[in-house]
């Protein structure tokens, strides 16, 4: 079987774009990252992809101020140049409007660091410590127009520690996005994820904690 052709798309230092990247380097992983783009010039995963021989790009949503299906006409130009199946969000910091998520139904995924449906949107790890979560962690999902709302595909839980301090707990919860992106990503590009009644089945069942 042909290995997918995969684009990510980042806006900061892109370390979960760099597992992907990792994770991709074994022949056998099912999908192959061809293409990083960036809506931010600086971004520091940029870097990492290019010295990982990997097409990377800007398109800067700047430059088409409120225009949103513009900036997205621009990705989506880049995205049929590179021939993309499937597209990782990795710290990718615009909303996407609904005709593009249309368009990319059930071949996008985004994660996020938290245990979904809980603490969707910003600062995931303060407000999980403010509720006095004891469980913690980051999702793999399909994306949908509602933010942070897709189906969800992977899951890996942490635990909170008594004293734990915000940067604590992020760095504890990226080593399980490092972990669960490219798994994810995997079954996803093996075709072992069905979409039903707006939940993930793994092989056509449902999957345990990862
Ligand atoms: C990660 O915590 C990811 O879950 C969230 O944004 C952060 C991006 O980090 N969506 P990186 O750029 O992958 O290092």
């Amino acid at each position: 079987m042909s290995r997918k052709r995969v684009a990510v798309l980042i806006s900061g230092r892109g370390s979960n774009m760099a597992a992907l990247i990792e994770a991709a380097k074994d022949k056998n992983y099912p999908a192959e990252i061809v293409l990083v783009v960036s809506n931010v010039a600086d971004a520091g995963g940029l870097a990492v992809a290019r010295s990982n021989g990997i097409a990377a790009e800007v398109v800067d949503h700047t430059a088409f101020g409120k225009d949103r299906a513009a900036f997205e006409r621009a990705l989506q130009a880049k995205l049929e140049q590179h021939r993309i199946e499937l597209i990782c969000l990795a710290g990718f910091m615009r909303l996407l409007t609904a005709g593009f998520v249309a368009k990319w139904q059930e071949r996008m995924l985004n994660i996020h660091p938290a245990l979904l449906p809980a603490f969707k949107g910003l600062d995931t790890h303060k407000r999980a410590l403010a509720a006095g979560a004891k469980l913690h962690g980051a999702s793999v999902h399909f994306v949908v127009p509602e933010m942070d709302a897709g189906p969800i595909i992977v899951q890996g839980a942490v635990a909170v520690h008594a004293n734990d301090t915000e940067a604590a707990l992020a760095a504890r919860v990226l080593t399980v996005e490092h972990r669960i992106y490219p798994l994810a990503l995997r079954l996803v590009a093996e075709g072992r994820v069905r979409v039903e009644n707006s939940r993930c089945l793994i092989d056509g069942k449902p999957a345990p904690l990862s």
